[in-house]
Parts: structure tokens; sequence; C-alpha cells
């Protein structure tokens, strides 16, 4: 098969096409014909490297995410037949014409999405779930906050905050990236390059804040937060190091916590996986929740794609095709 292969760590020009072997599939795994691939933040981070694919997934294969086509089956897979349409989170592998995966890790396309919008889904969806409601617990009413609010994470927070009956709140980079996060159901979204949010956001009182800048934002963060907050991290782009006022997170009862998904065990994918079908993906039949697809690019140009992450302009999903 084909696949894009990170020849070397480096700029985007290390991705090159290669011929590479079919994976072959174990008991409780399927192998998809890959029609989309969804690009991530994280891809980027392998490609440098600074964020080691897990044991057990090919190291040199970027990608997370994929939509297509069940190919082969491995022994007792029951739920899936050949020919199915799904969508699935990988552990790595997902740019190339097939990865496998475990079967209980897949989704089924839902109707009316194309596998490109499919495969924009699931890293998103399985990252805010796991943190901004079950981690976070967000309810409904509450006052939400998602930093970042254009990127993939941005786009699905709010989008799912919002059809949940929470208020949502969002910080962008540009006015056309804030117009977008409104569009989606924001109730207010703060250019953070021209207003001070904390300030923007001060009379708010939020619940819930999920964060992936860390750095300075972490004291506003806990200043905005409502007695018994949680602020919750996915990761730290401005600086993974801050200082902690203890007392100010005795007094309001915060909880402060922070995950990372692609390194969770088969068997919390499985139950995360279940629960999302169970909880989300009725949203997506019911038009609540769209895809957010900004360009899409053939897989041979995944180096171009990463570049267009690179200059951060995309409002929502970058995805390679087949
Ligand atoms: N822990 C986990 O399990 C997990 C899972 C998935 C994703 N993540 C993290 O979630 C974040 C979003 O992922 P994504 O794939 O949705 O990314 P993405 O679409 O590339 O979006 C990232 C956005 O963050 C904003 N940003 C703010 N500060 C930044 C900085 N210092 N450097 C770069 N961008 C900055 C940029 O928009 P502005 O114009 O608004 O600044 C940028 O568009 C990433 O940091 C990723 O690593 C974590």
């Amino acid at each position: 098969m084909k696949a894009v292969v990170i020849t070397e760590f480096g700029l985007p020009d290390v991705l090159k096409v290669q011929e590479k072997t079919i994976p072959i599939i174990s008991s409780g795994e399927v192998l998809i014909r890959v029609m989309a691939a969804g690009v991530n933040r994280l891809d980027i981070y392998q490609r440098q490297g600074n964020y080691p694919a897990p044991q057990g997934v090919p190291r040199d294969i970027p990608g997370v995410e994929v939509a297509g086509v069940i190919e082969a089956m491995g022994d007792q897979v029951t739920q899936w037949k050949i020919g199915d349409k799904v969508c699935a989170l990988v552990g790595g592998g997902g740019y190339a014409d097939f990865v496998k995966v475990v079967a209980a890790h897949c989704l089924p396309v839902p109707d009316k999405f194309t596998f490109t919008e499919a495969a924009s889904l699931p890293e998103g969806i399985f990252t805010v779930w796991s943190n901004v409601f079950m981690r976070g617990q967000l309810q409904e009413q509450e006052n939400f906050l998602v930093h970042g609010g254009s990127s993939g994470i941005g786009i699905t927070s709010i989008q799912l905050a919002k059809a949940l009956g929470a208020r949502v709140f969002a910080t962008a980079g540009s006015q056309s990236k804030c117009a977008a996060c409104e569009s989606l159901g924001a109730d207010l979204c703060v250019n953070y390059k021209e207003q001070d949010f904390e300030k923007s956001l001060a009379s708010v009182g939020l619940d819930v804040i999920l964060d992936m800048v860390g750095g300075d934002y972490f004291q506003k963060n806990i200043n905005l937060l409502n007695p018994e907050g949680r602020l919750i991290y996915i990761n730290a782009m401005q600086g993974r190091s801050v200082n902690l006022d203890i007392l100010q997170v005795m007094r309001k009862r915060i909880t402060i916590s922070g995950s990372t998904l692609r390194s969770r065990e088969d068997s919390y994918k499985t139950m995360l996986t279940s629960e999302i079908r169970r909880k989300v993906w009725p949203l997506l039949a019911t038009g609540k929740f769209r895809a957010v697809v900004d360009r899409v690019f053939p897989m041979k140009q995944a180096a171009e794609a990463h570049r267009h992450m690179e200059t951060s302009q995309h409002i929502g999903k970058i995805v390679l095709t087949n």
C-alpha cells in the first residue's frame, strides 16, 4: 500500500509517500480501506519528533483518525461486516491506504456525512467527550469556556456543549475565527489578540474551562472560575510551568485536571466509543452537530496540509483524502 511516512524528524517536507506493507489484523481488529484521514496538531508534534507514537502502532506513519470501508475482519468481530462504512480513532498510521484498528473503536459513518466529513470527527469528539463531559462534568445551564475556539477541538467543544444545553464562551485569534465560533453556537467569542479575555469574561462566572494554551492563561482561568469550577488541560502550547496559588484553589474548591487520549488503554477507548455512540451520534443525525472542514488535500500533499495547519489560519479541520 501507499502511506505518508515521516522519513526523519523535521519540517513538513520530511513527509514522503512510500510503499509499505498492509497491516496484518489480529483477533478483534478490522482493516479499514482509508478514504479520508483527519490532520491534527499532534501529527505535527509527531513529525517534529516531539510526540512519539505509542507501542503497537506504526511509529513513522502519522494519522489518528480516519473514515473508510471495512476491508477485512479478524476473529471475534461481530458488530461489523465487510463493506461497512466506518470512522475510527486509531493509534496511528491513518495517513495510508489501509489502517488496522480495534473493531470496538469504530463508529458508523453518520447518515449524510461524506467520508471527508466523517474523518474529521473522531479525535475531536473523543477528546472533548472524555475531557469536558466525563472529566469536567459539564452540566446543562452551566457556563463553559474553550480556548482555541476555532481549532478542531474548539469547534467540537462549542457544538457539543451548546447541543447539550450549556452557555458557551470561546477565545480565538481573529475576528473571522470569532465569527465562526459564534455561528457554531458560542454565545460570545473573545478575540484575544484585541481584548483581554479575562476582562471580557469577568462577569460570566465559568464552571468548566477547556484549555490547550497554558502559560499565562492559567492564572486568568483560575480567576474566571466559579466556586466548584473545573479547569481541564489537554495541552500547554504557550508553556507548561505555571505558578499556583493553592489558597485560591482551596477557597473556590477548584478541580484542576487534564489528560492525553492517544496513550490511553484500549479498554478506555472502547468504553468511550460506546458512550459516544449513545450520546453524541444521535446529535449528528439531528443536525445539531456538523463537520467543519476548512480544507481538503490529496493524501500525497500531506506536507502541504501540515504547512497549512502551521499557519494557524484554518477554522475547523483539515482532511487528507485518498
Ligand atoms: N490531550 C489530548 O488528548 C489532546 C487531543 C487532541 C488535541 N489536543 C490538543 O488540542 C489542541 C488543539 O488541537 P487541534 O488538532 O484541534 O489543533 P488546531 O486545529 O491546529 O488548532 C490549534 C489552534 O490553537 C490556537 N493557538 C493558541 N495558542 C497557540 C500556540 N501557542 N501555538 C499554536 N496555536 C495556538 C490557534 O488559533 P488562534 O488563532 O486562536 O490562536 C490554532 O489554530 C492542540 O494543542 C492539541 O495538541 C490534545
